[in-house]
Parts: C-alpha cells; sequence; structure tokens
C-alpha cells in the first residue's frame, strides 16, 4: 500500500521572512499522528529558513530544480550535493514551467510562451539521474499542453515524457521516483482536470513504468497529480486508486489550504 506525499512548490514565492510566517501558521494546523509525507519545495533562497523552521517536524524539504553536474562554471546553477547539504530529500525536475514548449501555439493560453528555461526530455533526464545518484528523490513532471490534448496526443506525451526521464535508470530507482502528472493547462489556471480522467492519466504513467520495468516497479511509484489541486477538490483526486499524491502549486501559499490538502488525503 502506497503512503500519501503531498508536497508544495512555492514557485517563485517566499522571501525568508514569508516563509517562517506561512510555517508558524501551517505547523500547529498539521496532525502529527497522521502518516501523510509532506515535502515544502521553497526557493533556494529558503531552503535554510524552511529547515531551521521545520527541524523536528514531519515536513521534508524540496528544491525545485537541480543541475546534473556536481560543480563547476555553470553559473547560477546549483547542484545535487549543494541541496542535500542543505537538506533537501526531494527535487522536482521536468516542471512544465522549466521545460522548453516555446513555439507550441496555445491559443487559449495567455501567452505563446509555456515556459521560459528550456528544459528537454533529455536535460530533464539527465537531472532525474544525478539527483538518484545523489540520494535526492526526484519528482518527475509530466504532462500535455490543451493543443497535445485537443489532438488526443496526452497518452503519448505523457508516457513519452515520463520514459525519456527513465532512461539509463534501473528497476529499483525507478520505483524510489515520485512522478506527478501536470497538465499543463490545468497548472495555476484554476482549470483541474477531472477527477477519473486525472486517474486514468496517473495509469498511463503506471503503465509506461510497467513496460520498462514490470508490474512490481510500477504498482511500487508514487504518482502525484498536480494543477490546481484545492482544499475542495483534494479529496476526490486523493480517493482515486493511481494518484498517490499531489503537487501543489497557488494553494501551497495558503497555510489552510495547505492543511486542509493534507487532512484529505486517504
Ligand atoms: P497550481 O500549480 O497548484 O498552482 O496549479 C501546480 C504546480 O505547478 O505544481
Amino acid at each position: 500500500m502506497r503512503n500519501t506525499i503531498i508536497a508544495g512548490n512555492w514557485k517563485m514565492n517566499g522571501t525568508r521572512a514569508e516563509a517562517e510566517t506561512l510555517l508558524k501558521e501551517l505547523l500547529p494546523l498539521l496532525d502529527p499522528t497522521d502518516n501523510t509525507k509532506i515535502v515544502i519545495c521553497p526557493p533556494f533562497t529558503a531552503l535554510a529558513t524552511v529547515q531551521t523552521v521545520t527541524e523536528g517536524t514531519e515536513i521534508e524539504l524540496g528544491a525545485q530544480d537541480v543541475f546534473w553536474k556536481d560543480k563547476g562554471a555553470y553559473t547560477a546553477s546549483i547542484s545535487p550535493k549543494m541541496l542535500v547539504e542543505a537538506g533537501c530529500r526531494y527535487v522536482i525536475v521536468g516542471h512544465s514551467e522549466r521545460r522548453g514548449r516555446f513555439g507550441v501555439p496555445e491559443p487559449d493560453f495567455d501567452s505563446n510562451i509555456l515556459a521560459y528555461f528550456g528544459d528537454s526530455d533529455e536535460t530533464v533526464n539527465r537531472k532525474l539521474r544525478a539527483a538518484l545518484a545523489n540520494d535526492l528523490i526526484p519528482i518527475c513532471c509530466v504532462g500535455e499542453t490543451l493543443a497535445e490534448r485537443q489532438a488526443n496526443e496526452t497518452d503519448a506525451i505523457v508516457s513519452g515524457q515520463t520514459k525519456a526521464a527513465l532512461v539509463g535508470v534501473s528497476a529499483e530507482e525507478a520505483g524510489t521516483v515520485v512522478y506527478a502528472y501536470e497538465p499543463v493547462w490545468a497548472i495555476g489556471t484554476g482549470e483541474t482536470c477531472a477527477s477519473e480522467e486525472a486517474d486514468r492519466v496517473c495509469g498511463v504513467i503506471r503503465g509506461a513504468i510497467a513496460e520498462l520495468y514490470g508490474y512490481e516497479t510500477s504498482e511500487a511509484a508514487h504518482i502525484q497529480y498536480g494543477g490546481s489541486v484545492k482544499p475542495d477538490n483534494a479529496k476526490e483526486l486523493l480517493a482515486k486508486p493511481n494518484i498517490d499524491g499531489a503537487l501543489v502549486g497557488g494553494a501551497s501559499l495558503k497555510a489552510a489550504d495547505f492543511a486542509a490538502i493534507i487532512a484529505a488525503a486517504p
């Protein structure tokens, strides 16, 4: 039986002062007897603050991205070793806001620019492998854009991104990765994927893992749903058999909402 993992992706929100305030509101709202795993992924600059304030609590620390080299002339990059030293146990890789989707027309989106940082399937794979090599648990995000969904490409995209992320990864490692199905059109938009469909696509991810490594590995893997998860839809999503947690953006910035999402886990 897989436990539930709820991760808060603060994105580019949270000065150190704001992080402290938010956590001091959140901590008293958590039930210490709950065995749901909680991960908070603040900006790099707030990692130390989150680590200090959550010391001795069940909250684990995650980063939002990582570079695959250990050190060197890679201006502005952070290595897996640096994250481990900073107390991280998890790291998000391949978030759609980091994947390059330039030039993909999205008429229903605010802008044609869906991502700013140019991650590709190959760089996501390198980041994931570097994380694993340093005993960090990658939270590997995959998901289709609205145009891809409308073109009936969802399953191919999600399965392709999952398999590409796992190139060169052993079965044992693949079972420890946390996968996050994050439909791009549902992120930060208030649009949630219907729970049946989110469950179905998480099943597609599980199927891709099974194709590569077999049933046992695919059953061991945790798969989160992410995209406008809120207190009022969390219970239904988290009750689904293929959904083992949530990757929460906007709602993780409100202590009461994040606590309610954690409490909604089965
Ligand atoms: P959201 O973000 O909850 O604000 O939609 C989710 C994510 O991007 O991880």
